[in-house]
């Protein structure tokens, strides 16, 4: 979808529908959804006299114009109550309208106001990225096979500003909301695709031809090299698999900040999780193609902090592997020797994704990072803790811990801090290795951080458990059913905090 910018007044704007807003509890709209309201003979203020619509949060009302503006249909969003009213408010009730726009098979083009700025006194800059994003994440399609033709959608969505003069800072604001949306589809697009087109090597070449349109560097690591550096856990996994594995490393270097410490993010890229020889149950285990979410997230992310120019040295490391069982797989009962010479006793080959990123926890030492976030689809249990509402958060530095928090509370994706009790680790003692890589079901979300903390060295370390995160079982606007590209926003939003 277009996203333009247009000074003018959008009772007089040509498009399929416009959309206004309505705080919760007005009776009588002011500002550009009073002016359409009157043009329209008050069919507004007669929705709410006759107690259909009330502003509410995720409601909508669509009317048709006969004529009386230019455009035949008005969709209004309601924004919620005016004290609860925010950024993320803001982008809820521009993706509620454009969901309920793009719902109407007639509606091709789109004009809205920006919600909150006005009298809603929000700093304009601000409403127009929420904009920008809750109306480019509602508009996202998820590709079918064959491509689905009849299914156009909503092409253009022009935001109309009477006020020339807030121009530039909305026109800053939706290129903001643009990068961003842009990061959450590559990432949505990679956890959608179907696992026999996304293995390691096609991952990595999208990611690769992705990052050629931006100023980031991106290496891209085959099992050769792994296999010099002795990431030997990595290669364990993969054994099992004739894809290659891959470790992506995507550099965001801000000139004059070359000598910073990086931020690193580090993603669990299993393009498809069979559980290996400890084969999974066949019961849903077509979403193991998501378990590529964390590495997809990061990804995404490092394109939007990209495009956003956030001035600080990042990293970005996807590990791309595919675990399956065959003849040459690796076993229960076999050790593996990482990078840094720390071992671990296979329990269960399905615990794959802590293997794959203890190795990279190792590979980071050699940057010096300032911190270490990895994101990672490594728990069936976290689910049964906090369902798909919040990441489990694990951290060893309560700054980093803060900060996490703090970006997950501005962008919506959630984080839920979890406990790393040193005897969550007495679960995992192993009798012929340091440790082992499955414990009981008793605080295996616990004792599986405790096996990351085990490879990482001496930097700040967070790890994000985004296992129910990822796949979004329910739609919902902004969010359609599929991949929802979590974590996109909320590391572009701690890059641009620490
Ligand atoms: N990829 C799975 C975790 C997962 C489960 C992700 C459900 C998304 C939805 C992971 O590799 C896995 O299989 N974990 C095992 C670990 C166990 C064997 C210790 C699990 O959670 O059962
Ligand atoms: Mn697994
Ligand atoms: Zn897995």
């Amino acid at each position: 979808m277009e996203l333009l910018i247009q000074q003018g007044d959008i009772a007089a704007t040509e498009a399929d529908c416009v959309i206004v807003n309505l705080f919760e509890d007005v009776n009588h709209p002011g500002g550009a959804t009073g002016f359409v309201d009157r043009a329209l003979n008050g069919a507004i203020t007669s929705a709410i006299a006759a107690g259909d619509f009330k502003g509410e949060a995720d409601t909508t009302l669509l009317l048709y114009t006969n004529g009386a503006i230019a455009a035949p249909r008005v969709i209004v969003t309601g924004l919620g109550k005016a004290g609860n009213f925010d950024f993320l408010a803001a982008r809820k009730a521009a993706a509620a309208g454009l969901a309920r726009a793009a719902g109407l098979k007639g509606v091709r083009t789109v004009a809205t106001i920006c919600h909150g700025t006005g009298i809603g006194g929000q700093d304009t800059e601000a409403m127009a990225k929420a904009l920008a994003l809750g109306s480019l994440l509602a508009s996202y399609k998820v590709r079918k096979y064959p491509a689905d033709d009849k299914e156009q959608g909503v092409s253009t969505c022009t935001l109309v500003e009477y006020h020339a003069e807030q121009i530039p800072a909305m026109q800053a604001g939706l290129d903001a909301g643009r990068a961003l949306a842009d990061g959450v589809g590559f990432t949505r697009d990679l956890v959608n695709e179907p696992p026999n087109l996304l293995y390691p090597a096609e991952m990595a070449d999208r990611v690769r031809a992705a990052a050629a349109d931006t100023a980031l560097k991106c290496e891209v690591l085959g099992e050769e090299a792994m296999r010099e550096l002795g990431m030997d856990m990595i290669l364990g996994v993969s054994r099992g698999s004739r894809r290659e594995a891959q470790l992506i490393i995507l550099r965001h270097e801000p000139e004059e900040l070359e000598e910073q410490q990086p931020l690193i993010f580090l993603g669990k890229g299993i393009t498809f999780d069979t559980g290996g020889i400890s084969l999974k149950p066949p019961s849903g285990m077509e979403e193991m193609k998501t378990d590529m979410g964390g590495a997809g997230a990061v990804c995404g992310a490092m394109l939007a902090i990209s495009a956003l120019n956030i001035p600080r040295r990042v990293f970005g490391l996807a590990i791309c592997v595919e675990n399956m069982p065959d003849g040459d797989a690796y076993r229960p009962g076999d050790i593996l020797t990482g990078i840094s010479g720390k071992t671990a006793e296979i329990i269960n080959t399905d615990a794959e994704g802590r293997l794959v990123l203890a190795d990279c926890l190792g590979y980071v030492k050699r940057f010096s990072p300032s911190a270490v976030v990895d994101l990672a689809t490594l728990t069936g249990a976290i689910g049964i803790a906090l369902g798909s509402q919040a990441a489990g958060l694990f951290a060893n530095d309560d700054a980093l811990q803060e900060a996490i928090v703090a970006a997950a509370a501005a962008t919506g994706d959630r984080v839920w801090p979890m406990p790393m009790y040193d005897e969550y680790k007495d679960d995992i003692k192993s009798d012929m290795a340091e440790v082992k890589n499955a414990g009981s079901r008793m605080g295996g979300v616990s004792s599986s951080a405790k096996f990351l903390e085990h490879f990482t060295e001496d930097y700040p370390w967070a790890h994000l458990d985004i296992a129910y995160m990822a796949l979004q079982g329910k739609g919902k606007p902004g969010q359609p059913k599929g991949a929802s590209g979590y974590g996109v926003q909320l590391l572009a939003s701690l890059a641009a905090a620490i």
